[in-house]
């Protein structure tokens, strides 16, 4: 037997009920707040997550899943491509590609399959799901404006309590710009040089390679150590630390509760100032639902022009499990309103002409088959979790008028044919 490769998983009914509730909550916290789809391809020329997310990241030095392509013909040569691990990159690319910066500011979202080539555990997998939106375009649209920031933060806030997750946490913190984290990687760098020894391995390898990433350490016993070491707020300059106060003085007036972070710095290497994550403790180990930050620089790491930006991706799977860890996935499966059961030869067509009616008026119907005997449609439409049996017979099908049984508490009444959808319905 053939199984799904390992990292992958198949999504089956009744869970996709949940991750559709979760996708139209977004859609329509999405219109709320003027964001519109877009849709990129799901593999891309290698070079841009290269560029874009960055070559020393784990991401791209360790994660991607990158084949050569190959070549048409003899005087060709293969592209190298990825399958995406990360969306904003791509958004980017597109951004640049179609001159987006013509439409102002874009405030665009996407939602789809990603791949990292990750150990897999509980709410870590090689195919999973994102929930994207990013906020780009030319500084003189407000890109650059810490409002911005504010409102992609208090639009997640309403997203999760919407969905029932109220429980969160945000842990917030600036990372500076590019130049500001030059300067802070070479503080640590040095800060590390006497204390690296009594390190994990490695966090000894980054605070050679990649002194940033010793601050995503979680080994216990190395917390003392990375506790005492300098921190990004003391490196930022004059306009970074105003930008960072004014995100905040908006999620304090608006009423957002977020603890700071000064060891949040986000594993990938587009991020300027504002990063930020959404965790929840029925998570566990993995307990990031979703991160994000501003990228102010990366549409220039493309080739495009300048294009501040902000954005964030939740993980669908983590948010889905999230949910059902709180038991909160209860109301988003619906099951048919009723079961039609065709009683008796020729009654497949009568059936197939009354669930048409009832479903043109929006009711959920199941169908069965002329050859079951009543026993078996009561029992197929119990197992389909049906309110109502309606019972399609030769009588009936005279009077016009049709059994419907209620299946929880077991009363029948007839009711004239014109009268099904409300009766059913109500
Ligand atoms: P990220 O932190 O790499 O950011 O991923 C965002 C979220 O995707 C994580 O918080 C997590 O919930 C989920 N996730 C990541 N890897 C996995 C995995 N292997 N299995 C399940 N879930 C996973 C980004 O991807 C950035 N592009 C976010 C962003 C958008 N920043 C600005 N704009």
């Amino acid at each position: 037997m053939i199984k799904a490769v390992q990292g992958t998983r198949d999504l089956l009914p009744p869970d996709t009920a949940l991750w559709d509730f979760v996708e139209s909550t977004a859609r329509a916290v999405f219109r709320a707040y003027n964001f519109q789809e877009i849709r990129t391809p799901i593999f891309e020329n290698t070079p841009l997550f290269a560029r874009g997310v960055g070559e020393e990241t784990d991401i791209v030095s360790k994660e991607m899943y990158t084949w050569e392509d190959r070549a048409r013909a003899a005087s060709e040569k293969g592209q190298s491509l990825t399958l995406r691990p990360e969306a904003t990159a791509g958004i980017v690319r597109a951004y640049i590609e179609h001159k987006l910066a013509r439409r102002g500011l874009n405030k665009l979202f996407l939602i789809g399959p990603m791949f990292r080539r990750e150990r897999t555990q509980k709410g870590r997998y090689r195919q999973f799901y994102q929930i994207d939106a990013e906020i780009i375009g030319p500084t003189s649209a407000g890109s650059e404006s810490p409002a911005r920031d504010a409102e992609i933060l208090e639009m997640l806030a309403t997203l999760l309590d919407r969905l029932g997750i109220t429980d969160w946490n945000l842990e917030l913190n600036s990372v500076g710009s590019s130049q500001e984290r030059v300067k802070f990687n070479e503080a640590l760098r040095q800060a590390l040089e006497p204390v690296k020894d009594q390190l994990c391995v490695d966090c000894q390898r980054r605070a050679v390679t990649n002194p940033l990433r010793v601050l995503d350490c979680k080994v216990l016993a190395d917390q003392p150590v990375i506790d005492k070491l300098p921190r990004i707020a003391d490196f930022l300059d004059e306009e970074s630390r105003q930008h960072f106060a004014a995100v905040q003085d908006i999620l304090k007036a608006v009423g957002i509760h977020y603890q700071i972070n000064h060891r949040l710095v986000r594993g990938l290497d587009y991020y300027t100032r504002t990063a930020f994550e959404f965790t929840h403790a029925a998570l566990g180990a993995q307990d990031a639902i979703l991160g994000g930050g501003r990228y102010d620089g990366l549409s220039e790491a493309l080739g495009g022009p300048p294009a501040p930006g902000i954005g964030f991706a939740i993980g669908e799977d983590r948010l889905v499990l999230t949910l059902q860890e709180k038991n909160l996935a209860a109301g988003a499966v619906r099951n048919p309103d009723v079961y039609i059961a065709p009683l008796g030869p020729g009654m497949n067509i009568e059936a197939a002409r009354l669930a048409r009616e009832l479903r043109r008026e929006n009711v959920i119907a199941d169908l069965g088959d002329e050859k079951f005997r009543l026993k078996k449609s009561f029992e197929t439409a119990t197992k389909a979790g049906a309110k109502y049996i309606l019972i399609v017979g030769e009588n009936e099908v005279k009077a016009n008028a049709f059994a419907l049984k209620n299946l929880a508490t077991g009363e029948q009444i007839s009711v004239p044919r014109h009268e099904l959808p409300a009766k059913i319905r109500q």
